[in-house]
């Protein structure tokens, strides 16, 4: 990937401001959380070719191959607490949307971090943060993989994600440009942050919510407790959902893996 094309495709002024290119890391979050306490300024980019621990949530790993797909990680540093840090897993949710909508593909939200095409997961976000003081967030990386030209047979090498997963060439039947995408996820976000920023949390949720489209659906989670199912009721601040069960009650879910 070439930095230069990914910047002529980008006007925003903070997300991108600085951009660091790897050919290899072991993660792009793991590199940039170092980068953030060594004072990495608010918008920095890390991307890599390739990642040898490549990480999701729950300590999955995720699938990495060397020039296929974007890994990516931003870094922000905005004055909130960290009970609002979540929120930036839905800013990322949103920015994907809108990048794969306008290389023409309608992707689905999936609670809590994941975009998925027909089932299969094309993207995932995953969103860490260092607590300052007195409630406060330090930094914020938003760690964000998204398939765009792996193939299934690259799917093969790694039985973890074939069958589960799908990338932009397998639904489209070309290769995207990365940089491209790039440019375009990055500006999003930090469309995406503006709205965060000036208008706040509830504003974020209530799109997001829009678009996860699952209000008054009846849903089952996988939690680590077991899996629970109801209506959903709503989201709140925190991205924690809660949902009307069978026996009437509203339960309250804070992580887990949406079944469909
Ligand atoms: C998930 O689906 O659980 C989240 C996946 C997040 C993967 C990305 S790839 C770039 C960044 N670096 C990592 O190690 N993980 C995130």
């Amino acid at each position: 990937m070439k930095i230069d094309i990914i910047k002529e495709n980008l006007k925003a002024d903070i997300v991108g401001r600085d951009i660091l290119f790897f050919d290899e890391v072991d993660s792009t979050n793991d590199l940039l959380f170092r980068l953030g306490e060594e004072a990495a300024s608010d918008g920095t980019v890390v991307i890599s070719e390739m990642q040898t621990k490549g990480r999701g949530r729950m300590n999955r790993s995720w699938f990495s191959p060397a020039g296929r797909n974007l890994y990516t990680s931003v870094l922000f540093r905005p004055d909130i607490s960290v009970s609002e840090s979540p929120v930036f897993t839905f800013i990322a949710s949103l920015a994907l949307m809108d990048s794969f909508e306008s290389l023409g593909i309608s992707p689905q939200i999936k609670w809590p971090n994941d975009i998925v095409y027909e089932g299969k997961k094309i993207a995932g976000v995953l969103t860490e943060m260092k607590p300052g003081k007195s409630f406060l967030v330090d930094f914020i990386v938003v760690g964000i993989g998204a398939n765009l030209n792996m193939r299934y047979e690259d799917f093969k090498e790694n039985e973890g994600v074939s069958g589960v997963a799908t990338s932009a060439y397998e639904i489209l039947g070309h290769e995207i440009e990365r940089e491209k995408f790039a440019g375009s996820l990055l500006e999003s976000l930090e469309q995406y942050y503006a709205v965060f920023l000036d208008e706040g949390v509830h504003s974020i949720v209530a799109t997001w919510t829009n678009r996860w489209g699952c209000i008054n659906r009846h849903i089952r989670i996988h939690t680590e407790g077991g899996t629970v199912e109801g209506v959903v009721k709503k989201v709140d601040r925190t991205g924690y959902l809660y949902l009307e069960t069978p026996d009437g009650n509203l339960e309250k879910v804070i992580a887990g893996d949406t079944l469909f």
